[in-house]
């Protein structure tokens, strides 16, 4: 990643702050996360146009503030979103929008997400991790992101979904693009990142597009039925059915692909806890929540105030972005004891891995079994696992945290 230089239209979260410009910086940015917590704990990037929130408490008070601190990026004085960018179904969703209408949709899918009904699938959950694994498993040697993190989740997703899991290589491309960070920040590059970013969205509306109208024809058993049923129902408009679609995919793939990444990065650097976790000494779930506060997935979030409000002495105004940084507050000292170490049977945990409030993550019970299931299935199978080679290469996205590539060695078990 490059340093952002210029002073064009891209938004906060399509840039990352000059101190996290470099790739080591942004695989490990919480020293830059301590100084700052400490120095300017509410700061003013006058390059990305947005103020960063590094407490936990502040960071807190936003997420619980939603009034105050909307999701609806179009409220944000500096961003002009290019009129085809406004009316994108992407921005028509529950993570995008606040109050009643928040509330509406994410009604329509509640239930599904709710622990006990994904509880009811980890049968299906265990043969698709165990079908992964016993084809990568033979040699020793496997890259965890490619071979298992990444298609383990998308596939979960798809079949939730109603969609064929063999168009993965679609939904990564389609994904990845959305959630990408620009490298090159120049006029032109912006132009054509912009460009590539709108192709994805229409690309991945169009196909979801034809699958809703076969579902309202033919309804099965898989979310895709149920948003067409409540499209049908004058209960979502057709850009919302669709932004429901895009949002489902994307949220379900790459963030659960980076908790498994992030889980065995850690776990690799401290094997006594590895260890301790294979053999039950130490329970799956508080690793696993562990992981989602010292390397969270998400780092950051962005929120724009709808008043002028001050934070920690600092006079926000309307239509301010506001990025409160959910790495730097997992990291807080007032918090968390040691918060610099890795404990995997820390307790409590009250991390912001899945946010907090109205927005908390509707895929959090979801995406806590499949790590389970998908690390105990890794463990079922391998022994003495070692990260292999030199240098890591952070995911392309100033929000996401996780590694591209994570080749690990292993005796295999059978
Ligand atoms: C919201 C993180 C997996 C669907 C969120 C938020 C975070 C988050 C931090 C809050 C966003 C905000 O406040 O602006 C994660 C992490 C995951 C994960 C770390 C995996 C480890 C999933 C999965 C799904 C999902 C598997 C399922 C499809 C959603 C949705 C929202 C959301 C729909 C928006 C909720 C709302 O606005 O009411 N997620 N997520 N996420 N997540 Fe996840």
């Amino acid at each position: 990643m490059s340093a952002p230089t210029d002073e064009g239209d891209g938004q906060s979260l399509e840039r990352v702050p000059r101190a996290l410009s470099t790739r080591e910086a942004w695989l490990d940015p919480f020293d830059w996360y301590a100084e700052m917590r400490e120095d300017r704990p509410v700061r003013y990037d006058d390059d990305r146009r947005c103020w960063d929130v590094f407490r936990y408490d502040d960071v807190d008070r936003i997420l619980d503030d939603p009034e105050t601190f909307s999701s609806d990026p179009r409220l944000a004085s500096a961003i002009d979103l290019p009129p085809e960018e406004e009316q994108s179904p992407i921005l028509e969703t529950m993570l995008t929008t606040d109050g009643d209408r928040h509330d509406r949709l994410r009604g329509v899918v509640e239930d599904w997400f709710r622990p006990r009904a994904i509880a009811e699938r980890a049968g299906r959950f265990e043969a698709i991790a165990a079908d992964l694994l016993d084809d990568a498993i033979d040699g020793g040697r496997m890259d965890l992101v490619d071979d298992f993190a990444y298609p383990f989740p998308v596939i979960v997703i798809a079949e939730l979904l109603g969609v064929p899991s063999e168009d993965r290589p679609q939904f990564r491309r389609w994904s990845e693009t959305l959630v990408e960070t620009p490298t090159d920040t120049s006029d032109d590059a912006m132009e054509a990142f912009q460009r590539r970013q709108q192709q994805a969205s229409e690309e991945l509306a169009d196909y979801f597009e034809a699958k809703l109208d076969a579902r309202a024809r033919e309804p099965r058993d898989d979310l895709i039925s149920v948003i067409a049923e409540a499209a049908g129902a004058d209960r979502l408009t057709g850009e919302e059915a669709l932004g429901f679609c895009m949002l489902l995919l994307v949220a379900g793939n790459i963030t659960t692909t980076n908790l498994v990444g992030n889980a065995m990065r850690c776990l690799t650097a401290h094997p006594e806890a590895m260890e301790r976790v294979r053999t039950g000494d130490v329970a799956m779930e508080s690793t696993i929540e562990e992981v989602l506060r010292y390397r969270s997935p998400v780092q950051a979030l962005a929120r724009v105030a709808t008043r002028d409000v001050e934070l920690r002495g600092m006079d926000i105004e309307e239509g301010d972005t506001v990025v409160p940084w959910l790495g730097a507050a997992n990291r807080d000292p007032s918090v968390f004891e040691s918060p610099e170490q890795f404990r995997v049977d820390r307790a409590p945990n009250p991390h912001f891995g899945f946010g907090r409030g109205t927005h908390y993550c509707l895929g959090a019970p979801l995406a806590r079994m499949e790590a389970r299931i998908g690390l105990r299935a890794l463990f079922d199978r391998a022994a003495d696992i070692r990260r292999v080679g030199e240098q890591l290469q952070p995911v392309r996205s100033a929000f996401i945290y996780g590694v591209e590539e994570f080749p690990i060695e292993f005796r295999p078990q059978h």
